[in-house]
């Protein structure tokens, strides 16, 4: 096991040259002791079948990873290293992307960019450091549309030092498929209409893979609910019929403890939203869980029900809030401002774009699948020339307008930033977060210290629209 240890470290900073290995091969041992335990996972790719629709229904085709949809939840500790092999036994290649943990670059899971696809047949190692504890995710950072789409995503928890005294720890992985009637996955993905409008949104939607039918609490009980949005396209506003869920994390990161507005809890594709729940109905009544994000579509998730027998006479009366997370605060004052466009999609003023260095109007972009694009650039590929490039260790302000009419959900990778203001107007929370959900025209401003070096994607996470050009790239170095 020491053994072991000592090549965890070299092998770390092999990756960052030769010149820092000599110096860890000399580190004295005390250093070496201090080195973080290891986590190992594997974790397959495979295709496999899951029954969506409960029990005694059709299975439907899918990808997931060892054989579960979701994939098998990696519940780890603040501070802890975690080792993850990957196998591809899908018949194209794939990556896994870690979403939201700030890993070094050359664990990202972006094609090209900072690794080489994993080829059919073939097994790469994932390993980092868990320096935020929080709630996030994994997923394929290739064909992402269709290879989510399919299935492929888990949760990745990673638990405080000291647990939030809650009773249960609830994870609920949303997602919403698209079926044809005999229960299949409808396999236009990437279809134009999709690309050019909302995205891919589902006419299925399933909780932890599932069909959601009750959920049973009991009387007394406080729950702490890690909601995680994996759905390609689809915005959740869950309200939960006469309780009052508390925002205690947003993207993992803890926030000042808050009712979401309007009791809805709003959650875009590949956002986070971890709430506290008291339990205080009395045994036996039953409360519908409500999604009410888009007008005119509300429907019933499912119920919460109560158990016959409470747990206590009433939830604890203590306040809950979480420790912060180690993130590098971006000095304001110094901080570089960056405007950043949103355009294109239907309905938009986009005529043209630049696609691959040359100008492209926008019937021409389209055959090419193309319709979205960020400073006037639409990415075909992961590689390209950086959106913005910056000192490491200076801290930015970008500025974000969304010019299209169209929800963008937009993340970055390898950091968090705080939302700093909506339309002109300071957020309430200053909320960390490593996608913030955009409204059709609305003005965000987000700031960042740039404090991990790499190529880090900036992307759409309506992966219809990261597919159809709302891509980038930004370059700490
Ligand atoms: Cu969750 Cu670049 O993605
Ligand atoms: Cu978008």
């Amino acid at each position: 096991m020491p053994r072991q240890q000592n090549f965890l470290i070299d092998r770390r900073t092999l990756l960052s040259g030769s010149a820092a290995m000599a110096a860890a091969a000399a580190l004295p041992r005390r250093a070496q002791a201090q080195t973080p335990p290891v986590k190992e996972f594997r974790l397959t790719a495979a295709p496999g079948r899951a029954a969506l629709a409960g029990a005694g229904n059709p299975q439907t085709a899918v990808w997931g990873y060892n054989g579960q949809v979701p994939g098998p939840e990696i519940r780890v500790r603040q501070g802890e290293r975690v080792r993850v092999s990957v196998k591809n036994d899908l018949p194209e290649e794939t990556t896994v992307h870690w979403h939201g943990v700030r890993v070094p670059n050359a664990m990202d899971g972006v094609p090209h960019l900072t690794q080489k696809p994993i080829a059919p047949g073939d097994t790469f190692t994932y390993e980092f450091d868990c320096a935020d504890a929080g709630s996030f995710w994994y997923h394929p950072h290739v064909n992402s549309a269709a290879q989510v789409g399919r299935g492929l995503y888990g949760a990745l928890i990673v638990e405080e030092r000291e647990p939030l005294p809650v009773d249960r720890d609830i994870t609920w992985v949303l997602d919403d498929w698209r079926l044809t009637k005999d229960g299949a996955i409808s396999d236009d993905f990437g279809n134009m209409h999709d690309v050019s409008h909302a995205g891919r949104i589902g006419n299925f939607i399933t909780v932890n893979g599932a069909v959601p039918e009750t959920f049973e609490v009991r009387r007394g009980e406080r729950i702490r609910l890690r909601l995680i949005n994996t759905a390609n396209a689809r915005v959740f506003g869950l309200v939960f019929e006469d309780h009052a869920p508390m925002i205690v994390a947003m993207d993992g990161h803890p926030v000042a403890p808050h009712a979401p507005e309007g009791n809805r809890v709003v959650i875009g594709p590949a956002m986070r939203v971890d709430l506290v729940i008291d339990m205080a109905a009395a045994p036996n009544s039953r409360f519908a869980v409500f999604d009410r994000f888009y007008r005119g579509f509300e429907y019933r998730l499912f119920d919460l029900v109560y158990a016959g027998t409470p747990l206590r006479d009433a939830p604890p009366a203590r306040e809950v809030s979480l420790p912060a997370n180690p993130l590098a605060e971006p000095d304001l004052a110094a901080a570089t401002r960056h405007d950043v466009l949103l355009g294109g999609g239907m309905m938009g003023q986009m005529a043209s774009a630049q696609v691959d260095g040359k100008t492209v109007d926008i019937r021409s972009m389209f055959k090419r699948g193309l319709i979205w694009a960020i400073n006037g650039v639409a990415s075909t590929e992961h590689v390209h020339e950086p959106l913005l490039a910056v000192k490491r260790g200076s801290s930015h302000i970008l500025a974000i307008a969304n010019e299209t009419a169209w929800w963008h959900p937009m993340h970055l990778h390898g950091h968090a930033f705080r939302v700093l203001s909506r339309n002109g107007a300071p957020t309430r929370h200053r909320e960390w977060q490593d996608t913030v959900l955009i409204a059709p025209r609305e003005r965000v401003e987000i700031a960042f210290a740039a404090d991990n070096p790499g190529d880090w994607m900036f992307h759409c996470h309506v992966l219809e629209h990261q597919a159809g050009g709302m891509m980038a790239t930004l370059r700490v170095a």
